[in-house]
């Protein structure tokens, strides 16, 4: 994927796409969570689905536009196409592999728990994602984003992140990075939470499973991107999103990502470029583009206790004011609110204006 100078970068369309990233769509964003919205009755909440719930949300699918446009404005146009397929369709192809030799390497080089029995989360169609990509949470249902298009609005804010990074470090350092690998990464980092934080009954979501010490979703996306031949350095960013290398700790940790998303896939990680020939580093010298992958992807730093916190606070209001108990239908409530308002919205107005502000904001979008 060729680098771009940073004067192409300055007169291209990249930058362009950048301003409209930040500036327009990020605030039409906002703008949208800020407008009037269409009530329902919290009767008709309760009947809703998660997967209607996120297409109904303007919020949401403003967010996933964000995303999308972001893919199309990659340079290398099979990195381009291969990203809006899986934002399309994120579909868990990793899982046509043999599992049970899968299982097995991963249990001899100590990746997975010995007493697992399988590799990948429930699948009927490894040709189809069990949800839209824009539907998931953006975490497990106590973490960050936990509610119906939480994932596109974790990603969206990421994203718009690792283009803004991408261009402060050129104007304020004049690195000339590479932006697939940056905004690529970072499109893509997440790419399985779909499969992993499926939808269940009762409007919770899957409960994740470990794997090479981290989120199983990790892991899972690295090595759908490989299977999917997403280019070497892309991948490699992407894999720092949970840890950067900066330390051997850190490093071995990203390099134990990689082994086991290569022994998923079905590759040679060293002949494929994704770790030094020793087998025991990232390519050297380290690139910085999977720093931005990393750091771009931190609003999980406050978005994970916001969204608690605002969990805790829809749960008592509706409660409170909704005459609501059973756990299913709080977790209906929840799910709905926060789609349409964001947790991040909801906890900025709960902790800068009060319960009687954010009672008012909820309003907005759930009548009695
Ligand atoms: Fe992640
Ligand atoms: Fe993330």
């Amino acid at each position: 994927m060729p680098e771009i100078s940073r004067r192409h970068f300055l007169s291209s369309s990249a930058l362009l796409a950048i301003g409209g990233g930040l500036c327009a769509s990020t605030f039409n964003i906002e703008a949208l969570a800020a407008a009037p919205k269409t009530q329902h009755a919290v009767a008709d909440v309760l009947s809703m689905s998660d997967v209607q719930i996120a297409k109904e949300s303007v919020v949401v699918q403003a967010a996933y536009r964000v995303i999308v446009d972001a893919a199309k404005q990659l340079h290398d146009s099979a990195l381009r196409s291969t990203t809006l397929a899986i934002l399309e369709n994120p579909a868990p192809t990793i899982a046509k592999g043999n599992e049970k030799e899968i299982l097995a390497r991963l249990q001899k080089e100590g990746f997975i728990d010995p007493a697992r029995k399988e590799v990948f989360p429930p699948v009927k169609n490894p040709e189809q994602s069990p949800q839209p990509f824009w539907s998931a949470p953006g975490s497990g249902y106590a973490s960050h984003h936990a509610y119906p298009g939480g994932l596109v609005t974790h990603t969206a804010l990421n994203v718009v992140s690792a283009q803004a990074l991408v261009k402060n470090y050129m104007d304020v350092n004049g690195l000339t990075l590479d932006y697939d690998a940056a905004v690529g990464g970072e499109i893509l980092h997440d790419l399985h939470k779909p499969w992993v934080f499926a939808w269940q009954d009762g409007h919770s979501c899957r409960k994740e499973l470990q794997l090479a010490a981290t989120g199983e979703h990790h892991v899972l996306s690295i090595a759908e991107s490989i299977a999917r031949k997403v280019p070497s350095q892309v991948v490699v960013a992407q894999a720092c999103a949970h840890e950067h290398p900066a330390t051997p700790a850190g490093e071995k940790l990203v390099v134990g990502w990689i082994k086991a998303a290569s022994i998923i896939a079905g590759v040679d990680p060293i002949k494929s470029g994704l770790l030094d020939k020793s087998g025991n580093t990232l390519p050297l010298p380290r690139r910085i583009e999977g720093w931005v992958v990393h750091l771009a992807d931190h609003d999980f730093v406050i978005s994970s206790s916001a969204c608690q916190w605002t969990a805790a606070a829809l749960v008592k209001l509706a409660k409170e004011n909704y005459e609501l108990s059973d756990a299913q239908q709080l977790n209906s409530f929840r799910n709905y609110v926060m789609s349409n308002l964001t947790a991040m919205r909801l906890y900025g107005i709960l902790s800068s204006q009060g319960e009687k502000a954010f009672a008012s904001e909820v309003a907005r979008v759930v009548k009695k």
